[in-house]
């Protein structure tokens, strides 16, 4: 009998999480797998919303920004009786691998599931790339290209008005996002969470840099740091320099993925297949060094996320 696997998003979209799920479905038919795509994370497997997929239902999606299966977030699926529910249903529908693409609470998720006795790969989709167990995460380098081409529109009209502009950009606690993007626009400034700074610091910097003859200035803030509104009006009234502030939001989250976040989520839908038709479950996929790995799911949640500081401290020396 062939083998079944469920594939799933879950958490917060990212774009290439369609070409991921077209590369494991492809896959998996290629293989001689009965595919199945279960709807809106945890919340669908637990409501019994599955569906068998065909080469059909993941025709026209490469492209695509979201994902076609839905996402939620479901706290609850800490719970152990949560957990043993939707054993019971993968179960019920034959599953013998399930798949899941998502960040954190993703691979918590497949870990207590693979606990219980279902087979479980994790793939990393998420635009924080906050996944210690890869380089890169499916969705991140979209996210960048998004918030740079923002930024450089924001630079344009903070140096028209000769004003400061600070932009907050999402990573849920991992200051990537922020780091790349600041080095790639030339940011003045960079705050993460791995390269915190005082306000009192950035009010002198920035009194240094109106000494300086400097006109304006692109101060780039990861997300859940400071108030970015209320920080606006504090340099405003402190440095005398005319102050506006962003938070770029869920709009860095959509859009058609890029070229590279297509290749990555390709590459990876077609090696996590691989590893399940050579029996190897329980593992998360990730790129490390350009190569593809597999790692103890379990082993990969202690993994410590990635710290772009020295990204931070070079941007600072040319920005
Ligand atoms: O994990 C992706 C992410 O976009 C984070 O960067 C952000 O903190 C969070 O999700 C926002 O979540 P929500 O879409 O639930 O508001």
């Amino acid at each position: 009998m062939a083998k079944k696997i469920g594939v799933f998003t879950s958490g917060g979209d990212a774009p290439g999480m369609n070409a991921c799920i077209r590369a494991i479905v492809r896959c998996g038919l290629q293989r001689g797998f009965d595919m199945f795509g279960i709807n809106d994370g945890y919340r669908g497997l637990l409501e019994d919303d599955i569906v068998q997929m065909t080469r059909h239902s993941v025709s026209e999606i490469i492209n695509r920004g979201g994902t076609i299966l839905g996402t939620a977030r479901l706290p609850e699926f800490k719970e152990l009786e949560v957990q043993k529910k939707a054993v019971e249903i993968l179960k019920r529908y034959g599953i013998d691998a399930l798949v899941g693409i998502g960040g954190d609470g993703t691979y918590r998720g497949l870990a207590a599931l693979s606990k219980l006795g279902i087979n479980t790969i994790g793939l990393p989709g998420t635009i924080d790339n906050d996944v210690g167990s890869s380089d890169f995460t499916i969705g991140f380098d979209t996210a960048l290209n998004t918030i740079i081409e923002c930024v450089d529109r924001l630079r344009d009209t903070s140096s028209s008005h000769q004003r400061c502009s600070i932009i907050e950009v999402m990573g849920n606690r991992c200051g990537d996002l922020a780091a790349y993007a600041g080095l790639a626009t030339g940011a003045e400034l960079t705050i993460t969470p791995e390269t915190p700074i005082t306000k009192e610091a950035v009010i002198e910097f920035l009194r240094q840099q109106r000494a300086e003859g400097k006109k304006h200035a692109i101060i780039i803030i990861s997300e859940k740091i400071t108030d970015v509104h209320e920080f606006a009006r504090e340099i405003e009234a402190r440095c005398g320099f005319e102050t506006r502030a962003e938070v770029l939001g869920h709009m860095q989250r959509g859009g058609t993925p890029t070229a590279s976040d297509r290749v990555l989520a390709s590459r990876m839908g077609v090696y996590a297949v691989d590893l399940i038709a050579q029996g190897l479950t329980s593992v998360c996929v990730g790129i490390v060094n350009n190569q593809m790995h597999y790692y103890d799911i379990e082993k990969a949640i202690e993994l410590p996320r990635h710290s772009s500081a020295e990204f931070v401290r070079m941007s600072t020396m040319i920005g």
